[in-house]
């Protein structure tokens, strides 16, 4: 436990004491004595803000993010709004080393995610450190299967040692098919007229999603859902067995 939440624990005590006091026949003027403690102990009780995320004036938690257009962008820029983390690009490299928590939120370019393997190379994931990982697809995540594609493929991008220590959240992006680079353009195009081949009972959700979004912008960023993801930052770092 902390100083400071021992230091509001003993001015709870000493308040109670105070109360109790006053109310066995003491002075009134005890309970006066005991409101200034309780105030003491209020200002004293450790608060979960940004500042968990700095020590001696250095910030110890980094928000890295790694998109295309600005789907990811927009998440890292409003969560860094709401924390005070820093956001960087991936292409910065920034050094992760030294950070307690690292939030990467990452696009999902065909189950890849974008600038994953490039932050993560030669990165070693230690006891004291926690990686939240954000997916931000088209796809729903709220529905199981399109969840465990998801997971599948991070599977596929992470080391056995990591996968299993970090925490994923899952995130809703946007599109606007008329600005896709030329390679992105023509895949599009290519599952597009792949997919409308198919019986429509064979379709999973994220094939409709993509089939009732194709050619136009779409939109389903919502910051509400960060709202988990900041719950998760201030968590206590876990020990994986
Ligand atoms: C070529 C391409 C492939 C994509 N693949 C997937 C995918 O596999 N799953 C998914 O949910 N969304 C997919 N998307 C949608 C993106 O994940 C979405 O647009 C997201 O907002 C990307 O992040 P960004 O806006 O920061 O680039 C794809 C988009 C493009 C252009």
């Amino acid at each position: 436990m902390d100083n400071m939440k021992i230091s509001a624990i003993l001015y709870s005590i000493v308040a109670i004491i105070f109360i109790l006091c006053a109310a066995t026949g003491g002075s009134p003027a005890f309970y006066g004595v005991a409101a200034a403690f309780i105030a003491l102990a209020a200002a004293s009780y450790p608060k979960k803000d940004k500042k968990d995320c700095e020590q001696n004036g250095s910030t110890e938690c980094v928000i890295v993010y790694g998109g295309f257009y600005r789907g990811t962008k927009q998440y890292a820029q409003n969560l860094s709004e709401q924390t005070g983390i820093p956001a960087i690009s991936y292409k910065d490299e920034p050094s992760l080393s030294n950070m307690r928590v690292i939030i990467f939120i990452g696009g999902l370019y065909a189950g890849g995610v974008r600038g994953l393997t490039k932050t993560l190379r030669n990165f070693h994931l230690r006891d004291n450190q926690k990686l939240i990982l954000v997916t931000v697809g088209l796809a729903n995540p709220n529905e199981h299967e399109n969840r465990d594609n998801i997971r599948v493929s991070l599977q596929k991008q992470l080391s056995p040692e990591v996968f299993y220590k970090i925490k994923f959240f899952h995130l809703r992006g946007r599109i606007d098919y008329n600005k896709l680079t030329f390679v992105y353009s023509m895949m599009i195009k290519l599952r597009y007229h792949s997919l409308r081949k198919k019986p429509l009972e064979t379709l999973t959700s994220e094939d409709r999603t993509f089939i009732n979004t194709y050619g136009k912008q779409a939109s389903f960023i919502d910051f509400n859902a960060l709202k988990p993801i900041i719950e998760e930052i201030y968590l206590p770092v876990e020990r994986v067995p």
